[in-house]
């Protein structure tokens, strides 16, 4: 379990992250999601103890991550993947790391199965590494010490579609085994597939936090029935529930989840040909709108 409470870094007048307060359960991937510069970086720097918070704390398994004994076996960290010697092979790397944590070699070999690095991959230097196959090494890297914890800074960062589906399953099994997952991104799509909780950051505060289906949903839920006459009985129906129902284009926005509404259609007996969350393109416009105020395109405008 990460916790998160009341966390602040100003650097002089600037408030880089303002007051944060978040938990991530074990059994969760949490997504932290927030344009540039919003404070995510900062924000997972003080959570693993490389800068320490003007207020608040953080704490990783109920300790500061600093007071954590051999750190590595119990938080898996990736901030930066560029940031591993590039004269060394991906192997090299993972042998060091292995060797500080006191782990046998056999585990570099695991971890370099997880993440799916070839052995004619890992026998490269990392200087001559694509910049998916640094984010695979960076993950070897968290996940070397099989830890219960993953704290990771954009992870998917250059990964191709397929790449990000991988990273999914891979995270998701994680999280599936008791694992805890914490990751920024600055792309919403990305985050969206990946995590099952979203916390949004504009200018180092929190703008909106709650499960990824949840915000998906806020945004209404679209509906369509097999004809006028049974969505306007469907419509009837759900506004006497005292749901907003708003219609266009024969369809209904109901700002209810989707099961709600295929309960009141079988009551009513409505025949539906369209039950479905928001989607991609409502949380992408919330995403814009809750950054609007805060991104540096807003900021000008
Ligand atoms: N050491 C520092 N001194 C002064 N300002 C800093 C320092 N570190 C970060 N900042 C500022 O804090 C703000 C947040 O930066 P941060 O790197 O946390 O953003 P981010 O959300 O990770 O952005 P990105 O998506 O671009 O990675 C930025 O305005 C940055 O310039
Ligand atoms: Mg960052």
């Amino acid at each position: 379990m990460i916790q998160i409470e009341h966390l602040t870094k100003r650097y002089g007048q600037f408030t880089a992250v303002d007051d944060i307060t978040f938990t991530v359960q074990p059994g969760t991937v949490v997504g932290f999601l927030g344009p540039n510069g919003a404070g995510k970086s900062t924000a997972l720097r003080m959570v693993t103890g490389l800068t320490p918070p003007t207020s608040g704390r953080a704490t990783v398994m109920g300790h500061a991550y600093r007071d954590l004994p051999n750190p590595g076996r119990h938080v898996g960290v990736m901030l930066d993947a560029s940031a591993q010697h590039s004269g060394r092979t991906g192997r090299e790397v993972l042998t060091i790391a292995a060797l500080h944590m006191g782990l046998d070699k056999g585990q570099v070999v695991t971890a370099l199965e997880r993440v799916g690095l070839t052995d004619d991959e890992a026998g490269r230097r990392v200087g001559n590494y694509s910049l998916g196959m640094r984010q695979r090494l960076g993950l070897a890297a968290a996940l070397l010490g099989d830890p219960q914890v993953l704290i990771l800074d954009e992870p998917a960062n250059g990964l191709d579609p397929q790449g990000i589906h991988w990273m999914r399953g891979l995270l998701r099994d994680f999280a599936d085994g008791g694992g805890t997952v914490l990751l920024s991104s600055h792309l919403l799509t990305e985050v969206q597939v990946i995590a099952d909780e979203i916390v949004m950051i504009g200018r180092g505060r929190i703008v909106a936090q709650g499960t990824t289906t949840d915000l998906v949903g806020a945004r209404g839920t679209r509906v369509g029935a097999v004809d006028a006459a049974a969505l306007d009985a469907l419509a009837t129906a759900l506004r006497a529930r005292d749901l907003d129902v708003t219609s266009s284009a024969g369809v209904l926005l109901v700002n209810a989840a989707p099961e709600v509404i295929g309960r009141v259609a079988l009551e009513e007996r409505v025949v539906l040909t369209e039950l479905s969350a928001g989607g991609a393109g409502s949380l992408e416009e919330m995403f814009l709108e809750l950054t609007a105020a805060t991104s540096r395109e807003g900021a000008a405008a």
